[in-house]
């Protein structure tokens, strides 16, 4: 996870230096101790007093500061990750040469921790041979360098150069160098979204899910250090950490039939999914017409995942479901609990305080298996994933 770490960030002399405000901002935002060292052509381009604003620090310039000499050994090795975006095609040379004429290049010869070099500049720059070896070179010192990104260059033309979204950048970031280990090696399999029950060609049934309670405990979890599957039913998001392996399924059999195939595999299992509880007896394989006035449809249950996989569930394993109820919540949720065989019930009550299909928002209970229920307050979603990621954490791990 982001929050906690210690992120150095080198801005050199590229107009895209404008885009490391917000970059600074989402770090910050997320818990990151955000420190800058800019060289002098970054000051063309973005200003050290907004820096300074937005990462609630000094921002380093020179070596010597008001009679005061500034230590790049101890701020190189301060920090957990040192990025260097943009990078310009000047700072990449004098850091494949080791030139050290200014405070951001001692930072980097003194730096202990992994430097990520984020290059930006005009396409022809980034092609040019020279840039290549340089590339090539830091390469083979250990640094990691993530390639610029197509598009509209600041020379108005069109091409390989421009630094990443800052938002893209976090991504990277969060998935590739700020996974904490504190699930590493436990094998999560996750449910989410609704299924689709087909009548014919062009209709279904269905429940009211948008899935992003499943996605939020996949991703924090991820970001935890866990191995992820997510079982997913039709839904109109998507994640945006590649690590996190999808199985995308439409109805209740086939996310049966998947969760079965993963039934020994998994440690944990979490099924958050609004799996229709009937599918249709006898879809057609033709659009129905309409004929009478009244049309029936019959309809058969569905296999309970959750119950299934509390079946078969081994000593070593766990097993958390949810429960949707809109009355006599805590009461349904422990029959769910003793008859699912869950190690844990998540509890969301549907009525006027709490809408859960239609915001980002969740109130949620936790019934425990010896039956204590512990009561949240409304909480955003990422907030709920955080609570059950620091069950498990706490209570399994
Ligand atoms: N569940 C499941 N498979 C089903 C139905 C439900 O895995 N065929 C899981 C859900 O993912 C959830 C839990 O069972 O974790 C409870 O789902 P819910 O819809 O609240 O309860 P049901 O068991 O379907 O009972 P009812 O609809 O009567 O409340």
């Amino acid at each position: 996870m982001i929050s906690g770490k210690k992120i150095l960030i080198g801005i050199t002399g590229s107009i895209s230096a404008y885009k490391t405000i917000t970059l600074i901002r989402l770090l910050v935002k997320k818990g990151a101790d955000v420190r800058i060292v800019i060289t002098p052509a970054a000051k063309d381009f973005v200003s050290p007093m907004v820096l300074s604003t937005f990462s609630n620090h000094k921002v380093y310039q020179e070596f010597v500061e008001n009679d005061i000499w500034e230590n790049h050994v101890i701020l190189g090795r301060w920090a957990d990750l040192f990025l260097i975006a943009p990078a310009s095609c000047n700072t990449i040379s004098k850091m494949a040469t080791g030139l050290c004429d200014n405070f951001l290049m001692a930072t980097y010869l003194s730096a202990t921790c992994k430097t990520v070099i984020v290059p930006a500049m005009d396409e022809e720059m980034w092609l040019h041979p020279s840039t290549q070896n340089n590339i090539k070179t830091l390469a083979s010192y250990g640094n990691d360098v993530i390639e610029p990104r197509e598009g509209l260059l600041a020379s108005g033309l069109i091409g390989k150069g421009r630094l990443p979204e800052p938002e893209e950048l976090v991504t990277i970031l969060e998935e590739s160098y700020c996974r904490s280990n504190e699930l590493a090696g436990k094998n999560i399999l996750i449910t989410a979204g609704p299924t689709e029950e087909l009548i014919d060609p062009v209709r279904f049934i269905t429940n009211r899910s948008s899935g992003k309670m499943g996605f939020a405990i996949a991703e924090v979890l991820y970001l935890l250090g866990a191995n992820v599957k997510l079982v997913s039913g039709p839904v109109s998001i998507e994640t945006k950490y590649k690590g996190i392996q999808i199985i995308e399924v439409q109805t209740a059999k086939d996310m049966f039939e998947i969760c079965r195939e993963e039934q020994e595999k998994f440690d944990i299992g979490i099924f958050s999914a609004a799996v229709a509880d009937y599918t249709i007896s006898h879809p057609e394989n033709e659009k129905i017409k309409k004929k009478d006035e009244n049309l029936n449809i019959s309809l058969s249950k569905t296999k309970d995942i959750l119950g299934s996989m509390g079946e078969l569930k081994r000593k070593d394993q766990k097993i958390i479901g949810f429960a949707l109820e809109t009355n006599n919540g805590e009461e349904n949720a422990i029959s769910k609990l003793k008859n699912k065989h869950a190690d844990l019930i998540v509890l969301n009550m549907l009525n006027s305080d709490n809408d859960v299909f239609n915001n980002d928002f969740n109130k949620v209970s936790f019934i425990e298996s010896n039956e204590n229920i512990i009561h949240f307050n409304t909480a955003s979603k990422k907030e709920v994933a955080l609570k059950i990621a620091d069950y498990i954490i706490s209570n399994w791990k």
